[in-house]
């Protein structure tokens, strides 16, 4: 029988109420929710009581401090206290499962890793697609070699008016717009299944052209940190990734752009492709003729499955399936798309 592990989380925002402390609940017999922290006590306050978590502090360092028999930290933060969150709960050897995008920078990103290696803790980034039903199935027919070698990707997060709130607009506090905000799911997921080649190269543009759009008939999706009211990041990305191995990935993202709204990955394989929502396998049968599969999946909470890995690899000392080498290389993805634009030509990554 595993030990029933004890978490603090730290962020008493929106992904915290709205996904990790109901996930949280669904797994009560293996794991507990001893603390949470905000930097706005009443938030964390708030939260402890709707949730029936014993204890709330106003810093990850409390937390710390009076939980000492935390096995783990859950950073539920905005993106630039990632870095100072993670290296802390490091240094007190816990181990760490952090929202994405890793951090606001590839600087900040590194920080974690050496400071997670340096304690020899376990991180896992918490890219919440990859533990879908339909995500896992594909891995499941790569292994038995039914893609053959997958060298092209296509995938696009497209909102025609889908802009956040608060902090999210603010470079300071979030590092960047919708390539770190949503971007990070479409191409983390699609590297992913890719098989994880080797980045080589980047060329993109990012674009603010609708930016603070006052469209009518449209909400925002407010964040709990409201952040300074600040609009200074890109609301478009469009992106073509190089791998080792001839293989590639084109990416295009948008908070708000005047075109259909899409949410896509696409992967090409020498014997087989697919696409998602239904699952489809573009394939030949044993025949030869050309087939169309929808392989059956039973839909789960991605964010439930993600905490249940998560615990399941500090039960077993496994390494989780995105562990901070992949939270780096896809930063380092994510930082060359934004250096790739700015020099306007395709930089290495
Ligand atoms: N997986 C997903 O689909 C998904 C969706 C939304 C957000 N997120 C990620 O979750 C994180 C939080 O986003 P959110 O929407 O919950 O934002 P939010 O503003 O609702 O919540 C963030 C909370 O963090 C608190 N905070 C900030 N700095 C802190 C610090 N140093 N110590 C303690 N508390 C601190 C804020 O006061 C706020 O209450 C971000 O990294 C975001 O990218 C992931």
């Amino acid at each position: 029988m595993n030990k029933k592990l004890k978490v603090g989380i730290v962020g008493a925002g929106n992904i915290a109420t709205s996904c990790h402390l109901p996930s949280y609940q669904e797994l009560s017999d293996r794991v507990e929710v001893v603390a949470i922290a905000d930097i706005v006590p009443e938030r964390a306050k708030d939260a402890a009581e709707k949730f029936g978590v014993p204890h709330y502090y106003d810093s990850v360092e409390a937390l710390l401090a009076g939980e000492p028999d935390v096995d783990y930290i859950d950073i539920c933060v905005w993106t630039a206290a990632h870095a100072p969150v993670a290296i802390a709960a490091a240094k007190a050897g816990k181990h760490i499962l952090c929202e994405k995008p890793l951090a606001a920078s590839l600087e900040q990103g590194l920080a974690i890793e050496a400071a997670v290696k340096e304690a020899g803790v376990q991180f896992m980034l918490a890219v919440v697609t990859r533990y879908g039903a339909e995500q896992q199935k594909v891995i499941e027919l790569e292994n038995e070699g039914v893609f053959g070698e997958i060298y092209y990707a296509k995938t696009s997060y497209m909102r025609r008016r889908g802009t956040p709130g608060g902090w999210f607009t603010d470079k300071e506090l979030a590092g960047g717009g919708p390539v770190l905000d949503i971007g990070v799911h479409a191409i983390d997921r699609t590297w992913y299944l890719m098989g994880r080649p080797k980045p080589i190269s980047v060329s993109a543009e990012i674009s603010y052209r609708i930016g603070d759009y006052k469209t009518k008939g449209v909400g925002r999706w407010e964040p709990f940190g409201k952040g300074r009211g600040v609009f200074d990041t890109e609301d478009s990305a469009s992106v073509f990734f190089r791998f080792e191995g001839g293989k590639s990935m084109v990416a295009e993202i948008s908070w708000a752009i005047n075109g259909t709204e899409s949410a896509t990955t696409v992967l090409y394989g020498s014997k087989a492709g697919c696409t998602f929502d239904p699952l489809t396998i573009y394939c030949e049968d044993s025949d030869g003729y050309l087939s169309t599969v929808k392989p059956e999946t039973t839909p789960v909470n991605y964010f439930t499955e993600e905490i249940r890995h998560f615990i399941f690899c500090l039960n077993t000392d496994t390494t989780p399936i995105s562990p901070i080498s992949d939270a780096v290389t896809v930063q380092r993805m994510l930082d060359g798309i934004y250096r790739s634009a700015e020099a306007h030509k395709e930089v290495e990554i």
